[in-house]
């Protein structure tokens, strides 16, 4: 927290007035890297030479090559509704047992689980992950449960695409049940650059 205030402190001395803050929320990691649900998130996350593949943006737009989309979303979770369910329905909700983690094939349900639905496959069969890096965040004082949704993709459209499955389901209608019980409350999109691009970004800007 040291590091992340200090960082914070500087950038916004740096920028001054020329911004204002409209939310700020402190992240940590929950256990095993658990979501506040209790589910452990990130198993799925490319590693390896996917990492790269299915995060940084490549040669087919030459001049944002090394860059990155990254999404995020602040979601609140109505914790005591989730507790009320019964082990069982919450791991079929997310696609995964609770205690080891172990993906679980949907059944013969319409509403698929979070993990199917955040699935993505293209026409020609390829799956495309992203890379997430999920924050919870929460005051229980306050009641506050979160999770800060924060996703890198090479593609903007498979986030979108995962999106879509989410809140209009696959099939339309058979959205995501984690739904139900997070809320998104704000979220945006952004591109953050490689470094030769942000470096010719700041060099213009002082000349
Ligand atoms: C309330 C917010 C969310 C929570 C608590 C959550 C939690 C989880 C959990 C527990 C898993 C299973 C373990 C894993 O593979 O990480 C998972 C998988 C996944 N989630 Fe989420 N998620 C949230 C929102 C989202 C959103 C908004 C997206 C995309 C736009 C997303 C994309 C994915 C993907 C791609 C997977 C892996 C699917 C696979 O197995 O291939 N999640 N999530």
């Amino acid at each position: 927290m040291d590091i992340c205030f200090e960082f914070e402190r500087l950038l916004l001395q740096s920028l001054g007035s020329s911004i204002s803050v409209v939310d700020e929320v402190q992240g940590f990691r929950y256990f095993d890297a658990r979501d506040l649900l209790g589910f452990v998130d990130g198993t799925a996350n490319p590693n390896g030479l996917d990492l790269a593949a299915s995060t940084l943006v490549g040669d087919e737009d030459g001049e944002f090559c090394g860059g990155s989309y990254v999404v995020v979303q602040k979601y609140l979770h109505d914790l005591t509704a989730w507790q009320q369910l019964s082990n069982d329905l919450q791991e079929k909700i997310i696609g995964r047992t609770k205690i080891d983690n172990v993906e679980i094939d949907d059944d013969a349900a319409p509403q698929k689980s979070h993990k199917s639905l955040a699935t993505v496959v293209d026409a020609e069969g390829v799956e495309h992950d992203i890379l997430r890096d999920n924050m919870p965040f929460g005051r229980a004082g306050a009641n506050e449960f979160g999770t800060y949704f924060i996703g890198y993709s090479r593609y903007l459209w498979v986030i979108e695409k995962m999106l879509q499955r989410m809140y209009v389901g696959e099939p339309a209608g058979s959205y995501d049940r984690l739904l139900d019980f997070s809320t998104p409350h704000t979220g945006t999109t952004f591109f953050a650059p490689a470094r030769p691009l942000l470096q010719a970004m700041a060099g213009a800007a002082l000349k």
